[in-house]
């Protein structure tokens, strides 16, 4: 089995370049399927998570292929409307397919994403909001059944802002007649990244970014070259681990905007910050400072996705820090490996407390999920001595060559089989 094996203790020093983000590349990838030609995508991960979207889109038909860090993608020849489960089970954001297929074809049949390790993964908001557009739904064994003649553009107010939903919603009024206007809609970079992709292939949409989103139907869409926004968790979990392991980053081809969260806490915490219109600098000398107590919320709130990088970022800082999860109901389920390297971490529901302690020890670990993946190798990174992290390919899921970009910063970290 495939581990990573780190030597922590180290100060961690260099520059870095952000890889294009995960969650802007899948719904991108869907879009591509309402687009005519070839498209190019730029800036993309080489991700597990990518590759189970690139199964996906060959399945329907579409032509794909990558150079390096480039996809191209070709629609024309799609023929099926359908995901199978084993698809389906690759990767649960899949439904992010739903409002694609189903504005190309007229019928989409996926199986019901399960739950998944933060909990159950629910898509009443997507289901209600095709309703809402006129497709008819029918939850038959398993599997989710959506068919529209014709979908008619309406208003859609979103009882929470999810993205997933936001993304689909998009995607099926396209092709639905006259306009649709989607309120308490998610304000995520992502969504606007996808929204940049959709008008640059000629599609009439705007308000990505904030809470309203107004989409016109029909209209031909063209192929484009378009470049994958920065991954700004991925950003936030480069600038944890250097922040708890001591040294000096700079992050270039990052939006500082997008992860004003994340820089915020950790110059509270003691890091210095220099700050340019693509670049990052941040420079840290342990030990942090406990931090005001960290709220996920929507974005522009603080994210969720950098709740367990940060929160294993300040293990050994002075002080207990507070951190409560409001977006998804098992988040924490990484801790538990956190508390075999010694970390004091106090659970409670939605609440974590942190109370600094005065070093890790490096132990054998396995990650639970994509982002506790990732907390592990952040504390790993200042604990002392040698962990072992088993269960990566979670990690593989959302970190592009995670063991190569820490070693370029002076990390003992190498990926083994065993
Ligand atoms: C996206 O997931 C991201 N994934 C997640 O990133 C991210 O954590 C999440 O948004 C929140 O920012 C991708 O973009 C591929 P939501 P998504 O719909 O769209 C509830 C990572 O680590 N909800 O905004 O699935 C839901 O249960 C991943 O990269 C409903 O109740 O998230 C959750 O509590 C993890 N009904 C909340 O809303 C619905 O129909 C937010 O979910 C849909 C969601």
């Amino acid at each position: 089995m495939e581990k990573l094996k780190i030597i922590g203790g180290k100060t961690l020093s260099g520059a870095l370049k952000v890889q294009g983000a995960k969650n802007s590349v899948l719904p991108i990838l869907a879009a591509s399927i309402l687009v005519e030609g070839e498209s190019v995508l730029k800036n993309c991960p080489n991700l597990k998570d990518v590759d189970a979207a690139i199964q996906i889109l060959r399945y329907l038909g579409c032509t794909v292929s990558r150079k390096d860090r480039d996809v191209y993608i070709d629609s024309s020849a799609l023929t099926k409307s359908d995901i199978p489960d084993n698809l389906m089970r690759e990767m649960r954001s899949s439904v992010i397919f739903l409002g694609a297929i189903l504005g190309r074809t007229g019928e989409a049949i996926l199986s019901m994403p399960g739950g998944c390790e933060l909990g159950p993964r629910p898509i009443d908001l997507h289901i209600s909001a095709l309703e809402a557009l006129g497709a008819e739904i029918e939850e038959v064994g398993g599997n989710i059944k959506c068919r529209a003649a014709k979908l008619k553009g309406c208003e859609i107010n979103l009882e929470n802002p999810s993205v997933g939903a936001t993304e689909n919603i998009m995607l099926a009024a396209l092709n639905a007649q006259g306009e649709t206007v989607i309120t308490n809609a998610a304000r995520e970079p992502e969504v606007e990244d996808l929204q940049d992709f959709l008008v640059a292939s000629g599609a009439e949409i705007k308000g990505a970014g904030t809470s309203k989103i107004i989409i016109k139907g029909k209209g031909e869409r063209h192929a484009l070259e378009h470049k994958i926004l920065p991954d700004r968790i991925v950003a936030a979990t480069y600038l944890s681990a250097v922040a708890c392991a001591g040294g000096k980053i700079e992050l270039s081809d990052i939006v500082p905007g997008h992860i004003k969260t994340i820089t915020d806490c950790l110059e509270e915490a003691g890091c210095k910050f220099k700050i340019y219109d693509d670049t990052v600098l941040m420079s840290s000398n342990k030990p942090l400072k406990a931090i005001s107590p960290i709220i996920t919320r929507p974005y522009p709130g603080f994210p969720t996705d950098a709740q367990p990088p940060l929160l294993a970022s300040v293990l050994c800082a002075m002080g207990t820090t507070v951190f409560v999860e409001n977006i998804f109901e098992n988040r924490y389920r990484y801790a538990g490996e956190l508390g075999r390297m010694g970390a004091d971490i106090t659970i409670e529901g939605r609440v974590a407390m942190v109370s600094g302690v005065k070093k890790l020890k490096g132990a054998y670990v396995s990650a639970t999920d994509l982002r506790g993946g990732a907390a592990l190798v952040v504390a790993a990174l200042s604990a002392e001595g040698e962990s072992r992290i088993a269960e990566i390919d979670h990690i593989d899921r959302g970190y592009d060559a995670i063991e190569e970009i820490f070693r370029s910063i002076g990390a003992d970290m190498w990926r083994i089989d065993e």
